[in-house]
C-alpha cells in the first residue's frame, strides 16, 4: 500500500520520471498523492488528493529545475485521503515520504508536542519528519538523523527523506515494507517496486531491512543501522518493460485476462524433463517434501481461493493431507504442527503483511516453507526455504486475474511432483498429468474468445444488486473467487458457495431477482449433483448463468444463460471455468463505470495488517 519513488540525476528528466514513475505505481494506492524536488536550495512541495492525474494537473505548468526529487501515492490508514493528509510530511526543511505504518506514533506525537511541535496532518507519517528535524536541530547529518529517527519508530516503513539543509541527496531506509535501487549511467532510482522503473534498468538491487541508503550525484551507498558498509548485488530481472504498459486494452485488468495462457506458458516453462515423464522444480530442495505428512497452506484474498484449489489438487494427485488457512487467522492462532507438517505461503506479491506474518509464525513454530509468489526477491520469497515462482509477470490491475491461474498452475505442478516423487502415481498416469498441464494454455486461449459474449451477457445482468456463485469440488474455489471479483470491481454484493450448502440457509434467498452463477464443467465429478442444484434453484424462481463445459445441455427457461467453456480433464478445470467469471466482472463493472483498474478503497499489495 502507498507507492514511493525517488530520482536524482538530470534536472530536464527529475519531473518526467517521478511523474512516469508513480503512475507505474498507482496501483499501490491512489487517494491522494505528492512529489518534492528541491529548487534553489530550498524544497517544493505539491501535493493533491484523489488520483495522481490531480497532482499531474497541478504540475503541469511547472518547471523543474532540481535534478532530485521525492513523490508517493497514497492508500490511507491514518487520516482522511486529502491534500493535508498527503505525503510528503513536511517538518520545517524535511520532507518525508513513506509507506508502510509507524505503529507507537500516538506516544511519539505526544513527546513531540510537548516539545513544540505543532502537527498539521492525522498522519502517523509527520512524527517521521519531525523527529528527523529535531535530530538535524541537534547537529546530526540528514544520514544520522534518520538512523536515530528509525531507532525510535516501531511497524513498517519504507521511506525516502528530503532536506533543504543537504539538497543534493536523497536518504531512504526500510523495514517490513519493499524497497528497491537501481542505477543507470548517472541515474539513481528508488522505489517500492519493481514496475514503477522498470523503463530505465532492468537490473535491480533489492534492500534489506534497517538498511540506510544515500542517493546523489556519486551514485548510491548503503550502510546498516550502525553505519557500517554494506555491499548488495543487482539482480536482473528479465521483465519486458512492455508488460507495465496498457497495449492498446482499455484496462490493465482486461488485459492481465488476455495474458493468461501465456502467463501459463511461462510458468511452465523448464518445468518438465526432456522426456516429460517428470516435474521439476530447480529451487525446490527435495529434502523438504520427503518426509511430510502435512501440509498447511496460507493467503489471501484471491490467493487464498487458488490455495483452496491447490488442497484439492494435492490430496487427489498425491494423497498428502493439506489443509488451508486464511493468513490473517493463522498468523494469531496456535496450530497444532509436527515435524512432518510442511508450510506453504502463497501470494502475488509476496509482501502481503499477513501471510508474510503466517509464515514468520510457521517458522518460529520450527516448520519448514515453501512460498509461492510472483516477485522475485520479495519478503515472502526472501523468507521462505524454497520458492515456486509463478511467471505471471507484472500484476496492475487490482483485482487479481492472470495470478490466480499461474498460482493454480503452481499447485498443480506441486502436486504432480509430490505424486510422482512418492510414487502415488504410475509413469502412465504421470504422463497424462503432464499433458494436462501443457494443454491449459490452448483451452485459455478459446476461453478468451468468450468476450464479447460475456460483454453482451453483462448488459443483461448489470442491474441486479445481488449474485450467489455456486460450484463444488475443484470449481468450488472458483465460484469464491467468482464472486470476489465481482464485488472488489462492479461494488455489487455477491456470495460464493459450495453448491452442496445452498439448502442448509442460502436458498432461502433465491427469488427472481437472485442471479445465480454455477460453474460447472461436464468433466466436474460433481457435474450431476450440480444440475440437482440447478433444478433446486430453478423451482425457486432464480435466473441462472450456467458456466459448463457440456455442448448438448438444453436450459428450458429462455431468461437463463449458458457459457460454453472448452472440455478440459477436470483437475485442470479451474484455470479454464474462471476466464467467464473474470470477463464478467470486468464487463459488469465497465457498464457501471467503476474504477475497474483501480476500484474504491483497494489497494494492491496490503503491507499492513
Ligand atoms: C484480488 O483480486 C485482490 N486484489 C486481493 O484479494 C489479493 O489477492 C490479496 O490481497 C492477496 O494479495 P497477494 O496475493 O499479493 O498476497
Amino acid at each position: 500500500m502507498c507507492g514511493i519513488v525517488a530520482y536524482v540525476g538530470s534536472s530536464d528528466r527529475t519531473k518526467s520520471v517521478l511523474c512516469e514513475s508513480l503512475g507505474r505505481l498507482e496501483y499501490r494506492g491512489y487517494d491522494s498523492s505528492g512529489i518534492c524536488f528541491v529548487e534553489n536550495g530550498r524544497s517544493r512541495v505539491i501535493r493533491s488528493e484523489g488520483k495522481l492525474e490531480n497532482l499531474f494537473t497541478k504540475l503541469k505548468d511547472c518547471e523543474v529545475t532540481s535534478s532530485l526529487g521525492i513523490a508517493h501515492t497514497r492508500w490511507a490508514t491514518h487520516g482522511d485521503p486529502s491534500e493535508r493528509n498527503a505525503h510528503p510530511q513536511v517538518s520545517g526543511p524535511i520532507s518525508v515520504v513513506h509507506n508502510g505504518i509507524v505503529e507507537n506514533y500516538p506516544e511519539l506525537k505526544k513527546e513531540l508536542i510537548a516539545a513544540g511541535y505543532e502537527f498539521r496532518s492525522d498522519t502517523d507519517t509527520e512524527v517521521i519528519s519531525h523527529l528527523i528535524r529535531d535530530f538535524t536541530e541537534k547537529g546530526n547529518s540528514l544520514l544520522e538523523s534518520t538512523r536515530k529517527t528509525f531507532e525510535k519508530i516501531e511497524g513498517s516503513y519504507a521511506v525516502a527523506v528530503m532536506s533543504d539543509k543537504e539538497p543534493g541527496k536523497i536518504i531512504a531506509t526500510r523495514r517490513f515494507s519493499p524497497l528497491i535501487i537501481a542505477r543507470s549511467g548517472s541515474e539513481c532510482f528508488l522505489a517500492s517496486d519493481i514496475p514503477a522503473i522498470l523503463p530505465y534498468t532492468r537490473e535491480f538491487i533489492f534492500l534489506e531491512d534497517n538498511d540506510f541508503v544515500v542517493l546523489d550525484e556519486n551514485g548510491v551507498s548503503i550502510t546498516d543501522a550502525a553505519g557500517g558498509d554494506v555491499r548488495r548485488d543487482p539482480t536482473v530481472v528479465d521483465w519486458d518493460p512492455s508488460v507495465t504498459e496498457k497495449s492498446g486494452y482499455r484496462h490493465y485488468m482486461l488485459k492481465e485476462i488476455f495474458e493468461q495462457p501465456s502467463a501459463i506458458f511461462d510458468t511452465l516453462r523448464g518445468k518438465f524433463t526432456a522426456d516429460m515423464r517428470k516435474v521439476v522444480f530447480e529451487d525446490l530442495d527435495p529434502s523438504l517434501l520427503r518426509n511430510t505428512q502435512r501440509i498447511i497452506i496460507a493467503a489471501c484474498g484471491t490467493s487464498y481461493h487458488a490455495s483452496l484449489i491447490g488442497k484439492y489438487m494435492i490430496e487427489e494427485v498425491a494423497g498428502v493431507n493439506t489443509q488451508v488457512e486464511l493468513a490473517s487467522e493463522f498468523r494469531h492462532r496456535n496450530p497444532v504442527v509436527g515435524p512432518d507438517t510442511l508450510f506453504i505461503a502463497v501470494s502475488q506479491s509476496g509482501e502481503t503483511a499477513d501471510t508474510s506474518e503466517a509464515l514468520l509464525k510457521a517458522k518460529e513454530l520450527g516448520m519448514n516453507s515453501i512460498g509461492i509468489t510472483n516477485v522475485v526477491l520479495s519478503k515472502i520469497s526472501r523468507e521462505s526455504d524454497c520458492v515456486i515462482a509463478t511467471k505471471a509477470g507484472p500484476e496492475i490491475g487490482v483485482a487479481s486475474t492472470k495470478s490466480f491461474t499461474t498460482q493454480v498452475m503452481a499447485f498443480y505442478l506441486l502436486s504432480v511432483y509430490l505424486a510422482i516423487s512418492r510414487k502415488a502415481v504410475d509413469s502412465k498416469r504421470a504422463r497424462q498429468l503432464i499433458a494436462d498441464a501443457i494443454s491449459v494454455s490452448k483451452l485459455q486461449q478459446e476461453a478468451l474468445g468468450l468476450d464479447e459474449h460475456l460483454r453482451e451477457l453483462s448488459r443483461d445482468f448489470y442491474g441486479y444488486r445481488n449474485f450467489i456463485y455456486l460450484g463444488r469440488g475443484i470449481n468450488y474455489p472458483v465460484a469464491l473467487e467468482g464472486a470476489l471479483k465481482l464485488k472488489e470491481v462492479s461494488y455489487i454484493h455477491a456470495e460464493g458457495y459450495a453448491a452442496g450448502e445452498m439448502k442448509h440457509g442460502p436458498i432461502a434467498l433465491i427469488d427472481r431477482n437472485m442471479p445465480v452463477v454455477f460453474i460447472a464443467p461436464e468433466e466436474d465429478v460433481y457435474y450431476k449433483k450440480l444440475l440437482g442444484n440447478f433444478q433446486e434453484v430453478k423451482a425457486r424462481g432464480g435466473r441462472i448463468i450456467f458456466i459448463t463445459s457440456d455442448r448438448e445441455l438444453r436450459l428450458p427457461d429462455e431468461r437463463d444463460r449458458k457459457i460454453v467453456i472448452p472440455k478440459s480433464s477436470y483437475l485442470v478445470s479451474p484455470m479454464v471455468s474462471v476466464i467467464p467469471v473474470q470477463f464478467m466482472a470486468y464487463h459488469v463493472a465497465n457498464i457501471l463505470g467503476t474504477d475497474v483498474d483501480q476500484p474504491r478503497n483497494l489497494a494492491k499489495v496490503v503491507t499492513v495488517e
